[in-house]
């Protein structure tokens, strides 16, 4: 260690700066790398067929539009081309963004494009591209991914561009993976337009103001899900995951989450829960077990630090991790609020005393906070507020 330190006093401000452009990088090529990964055919198709399940004719009529998708690299088009006839889909629409706009530059085009008719060198870098499928164009009696036409966009395929935005206008359903980077713009994108969709995002924008009011109202939830809340994605980035976890070509992300508001069936199965008196007795969870549940400081409301310890016959409120989000049934509970920020003091969470800031800095106003068995005043992780909705 102190050789450590004193080899890293010893730098010199040139070392210092270029020791701060590689931290600026990893930064960068961390942001890079979450816009460029592509979902795995399986992944789509196992979400799909839960609001297939819930209601056969989701799709049925509709136009479909796949926005900040690339057919010739992802499979959205493949998936929905492919069962283009049997959803009964009106149109599909997908749209790509032009390779110069990409944060990623190297890329080469497909020979799907060089060898078609239409192909231009020039547009194919700073264009983006419009798939349609609509009609059996090849006349072989079916509609399918042989039948999808493209063409070249007026503008890069940015889904802010007013083009795109005229396609999200015409569409019924839109459906993608879209930026990472852009996800709160991506989401106000489609809210504004009032339309059903599908998409997938990270679990932490649950809470984001762009988000959780619609979340709050019912009125956007979490889809069925991908297995374990985490997912791998196709890619060309050095994967950072265990070992254990690594798949060649692939890079895992976790906490994914799809975000939609159509219905699907997950959503209406309630929780199996016990009793209050049956967690505190036989919970596994040490915080619960032969304890029972904190209550916090500044707000009336418990403590219930793990989905599957909410107490079935506890009729107050109770604050619990962001991960029963995809837990959540609406018919078995109502959601209250988010115990963050300004939405936290929007709940009138008392401001804490400000003596309490002496054993813990990091309180702040707008959050729960509780006192430990040792006198401590703890901040828990944030908290999604919810009650027992009482039978109509
Ligand atoms: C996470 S990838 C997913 C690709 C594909 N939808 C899939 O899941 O397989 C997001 C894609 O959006 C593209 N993109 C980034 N910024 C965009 C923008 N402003 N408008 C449209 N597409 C964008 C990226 O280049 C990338 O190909």
């Amino acid at each position: 260690m102190p050789f450590l330190c004193a080899h890293v006093s010893g730098r010199s401000m040139h070392q210092i700066e270029s020791i701060t452009m590689a931290n600026k990088n990893l930064g960068k090529a961390k942001t890079e790398k979450n816009d460029e990964f592509y979902t795995q055919y399986a992944d789509i198709q196992q979400e799909m067929n839960a609001y297939i399940e819930y209601n056969p004719d989701v799709f049925r009529d509709k136009t479909i539009l796949l926005p900040c998708d690339d057919p010739e690299w992802s499979n959205f088009t493949k998936f929905f081309a492919q069962n283009f006839e049997q959803y009964g889909i009106r149109r599909l629409i997908s749209t790509s963004y032009a390779p110069e706009s990409k944060k990623i530059k190297a890329w080469q085009p497909t020979l799907f494009e060089t060898e078609n008719p239409h192909f231009d060198a020039d547009k194919s870098k700073t264009h983006g591209k419009i798939f349609v499928l609509d009609r059996d164009t090849n006349g072989n009696g079916k509609i399918d991914i042989e039948d999808l036409q493209w063409d070249y966009l007026e503008g890069d395929g940015d889904f802010r561009s007013a083009e795109v935005r005229a396609l999200r206008d015409e569409a019924d359903i839109i459906i993608t993976n879209p930026p990472f980077s852009l996800f709160r713009e991506f989401m106000a994108w489609i809210m504004e337009a009032q339309k059903k969709f599908v998409i997938i995002g990270n679990q932490n924008a649950v809470s984001y103001k762009e988000v959780f009011p619609y979340i709050k109202n019912n009125k956007l939830w979490l889809g069925k899900g991908f297995k374990g809340g985490a997912a791998h994605f196709i890619s060309n980035y050095e994967d950072t995951a265990t070992a254990g976890n690594h798949v060649d070509g692939m890079i895992r992300v976790s906490g994914v989450v799809w975000f939609t508001n159509i219905d699907h069936g997950r959503r209406h199965q309630p929780l199996d829960l016990m009793t209050m008196e049956d967690n505190i007795m036989f919970s596994k969870h040490k915080e619960i077990k032969g304890k029972g549940y904190i209550h916090y400081e500044n707000y009336d409301a418990i403590e219930v630090p793990y989905s599957d310890a909410i107490p079935v016959d506890y009729e107050g409120i109770m604050g619990v991790p962001k991960t029963f989000m995809d837990k959540y049934c609406p018919e078995q509970f109502e959601i209250i609020g988010i115990a963050e920020g300004d939405s936290g003091k929007e709940l009138g969470l008392k401001p804490f005393p400000r003596e309490l800031k002496k054993l813990n800095p990091s309180l702040r106003d707008g959050q729960l906070y509780y006192i430990d068995a040792d006198g401590i005043p703890q901040k828990p992780y944030a908290r999604i507020l919810i009650r027992k909705r009482t039978q109509q």
